[in-house]
């Protein structure tokens, strides 16, 4: 009885309302549809499996390609030194601390770069060497293993689509901050060539206002990174050998006879920016500038780096158009951002005025300000299933659980909606980040930026387990589900 009595006064009140809106017939619809309960769209699994193990898991996807890279994080146990130590994880306020070190440095190199000026100059000794546009470094916490020389020797290089140039610490060296691996020696390899300061591909680099004794002919290059982070060395050729045994023959590459800075483990950096030294572009002959890679979901696993575009392609691939941005990193257009499936309600000027980036090195995504507190407050919404922690490990990190009470969680999807129309919902996992795992908490990998880093930044945690497939040549950019196994 009661259910028919509401139902005449629901028929009632509907009829008026479609008499009201019935021009905006299909936005109505919308609504009606996507506040329905049953198409919110929802992720489950074990909260164990947020955390990382002791011992690594390897995925498959890279042992099937060709042109590939295991990518391992650096402090987990997949980087093999680190089974012979313990490293110890930066926390999570280490890591905003240095995506805010990067993200000012993509930032101001936009600045110089559109202000005509190089005025920020760093001077390690008599040695003055501008900051590269676009070179950011700080954070990258990815690492890939490259065989260099012949006969080749395994260097562990961060994957970075923020830089160019492809670096390694070189022997004989005046200064090398101390790596992992052996470093690597140029004159125990037969294919190691010096390139000469007048040959063109010098052109690819910046040289140091002055060059040590010795070096005057040839071409050495300097590069500066916004963390004050520093390599100078020769600008030289070597065989580069991938994971299973493909060559690039004549790679240019800095032998870095002088480098410091906030580096730690790795033997230098892996160059995947839109710039002619970067390895994309050195072998777009090869690979017709198509690269993608797979962000492993947790530091005890395995993703890879690929070269060339794929076939079969990756199932259900949504391919979105790559937009130059105020920055020379790999630009997205952005409009908006969903949770559950839905689109959030904010107007889309609030994405495209500062424009968005996605990059491999920054940690978190970085929403605009007046953005984030509409996001955050509907992803607490829709998990208040879950105690919030009292403290939090930082105050950019503000919506952090307690999970110790549960085996398994329940995540609204995360998606993202572009101007093309395309939108790519994220996997459920990939939105927290592991803050405690003795208190099994965790935070929501989101943070507004702050004024004046006015751009966003879709960084490498959300991408985990994704396969992004940045095709150069094609002007976009692709996502997969399921790209590391
Ligand atoms: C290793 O990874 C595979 C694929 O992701 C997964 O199915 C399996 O459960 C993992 N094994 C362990 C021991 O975590
Ligand atoms: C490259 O240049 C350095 C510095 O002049 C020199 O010591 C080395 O022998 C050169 N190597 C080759 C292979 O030409
Ligand atoms: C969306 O936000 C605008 C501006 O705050 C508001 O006027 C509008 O009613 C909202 N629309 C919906 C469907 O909530």
């Amino acid at each position: 009885m009661a259910t028919s009595i509401s139902f005449a006064g629901l028929s009632c009140f509907l009829l008026s309302l479609c008499l009201v809106c019935s021009v905006k017939e299909g936005y109505a619809f919308e609504e009606l549809r996507e506040s329905h309960a049953e198409s919110y769209l929802t992720h489950t699994f074990e909260v164990s499996s947020l955390f990382a193990s002791s011992i690594c898991n390897h995925s498959t996807k890279a042992n099937e390609r060709e042109s590939t890279f295991i990518v391992v994080d650096k402090y987990g146990p997949c980087f093999q030194p680190n089974q012979q130590r313990s490293v110890v994880s930066p926390s999570l306020t280490d890591i905003i601390r240095s995506d805010r070190a990067r993200i000012y440095s993509i930032h101001h190199s936009r600045l110089s770069k559109s202000s005509g000026r190089r005025d920020h100059i760093v001077e390690p000794n008599s040695l003055s060497i501008p900051v590269k546009d676009g070179s950011a470094f700080s954070t990258s916490n990815y690492l890939v293993t490259v065989g260099l020389g012949t006969p080749k020797k395994d260097l562990s290089l961060v994957l970075d689509t923020g830089s160019d140039l492809t670096w390694t610490q070189c022997q004989p060296c005046t200064r090398c901050y101390k790596q992992t691996e052996p470093l690597f020696d140029r004159t125990q390899s037969s294919t190691y060539v010096n390139i000469s300061k007048t040959d063109s591909v010098c052109a690819y680099v910046q040289r140091p206002g002055t060059v040590p004794p010795g070096a005057e002919t040839l071409c050495f290059y300097g590069i500066a990174y916004g963390d004050g982070s520093i390599s100078l060395g020769f600008f030289s050729k070597e065989t580069l050998t991938m994971s299973a045994a493909e060559k690039i023959n004549s790679f240019l590459f800095g032998c870095g006879t002088d480098n410091r800075g906030e580096f730690d483990l790795e033997a230098g950096i892996l160059g995947l920016s839109q710039e002619s030294a970067s390895i994309v572009f050195q072998t777009a002959a090869k690979y017709n500038k198509i690269f993608s890679y797979c962000i492993p979901s947790s530091a005890s696993s395995t993703g890879h780096l690929t070269f060339g575009s794929q076939t079969p392609a990756p199932a259900n691939i949504i391919y979105t158009k790559l937009v130059a941005q105020k920055s020379p990193s790999y630009g997205l257009d952005l409009i908006g951002i969903g949770l559950g499936g839905t689109k959030l309600n904010i107007s889309e000027s609030v994405f495209t005025t500062p424009g968005t980036i996605i990059d491999s090195g920054t940690v978190f995504t970085y929403l605009p300000p007046n953005a984030y507190p509409t996001f955050r407050d509907a992803f607490r919404a829709a998990m208040t299933a879950y105690p919030l922690t009292t403290g939090r490990p930082d105050d950019d990190l503000d919506t952090c659980y307690d999970l110790s009470k549960t085996s398994s969680v329940k995540v609204p999807e995360i998606s993202f909606f572009f101007k093309d129309g395309k939108v790519v919902g994220m996997p459920g996992k990939s939105s927290l980040v592991t803050y405690s795992k003795t208190n099994s908490q965790v935070c929501l990998g989101f943070a507004p930026y702050e004024a004046g880093d006015d751009e966003i930044i879709i960084g490498n945690q959300v991408q985990r387990t994704m396969e992004v497939v940045y095709d150069v040549a094609g002007q976009r950019i692709g996502f997969a589900l399921n790209g590391c196994t």
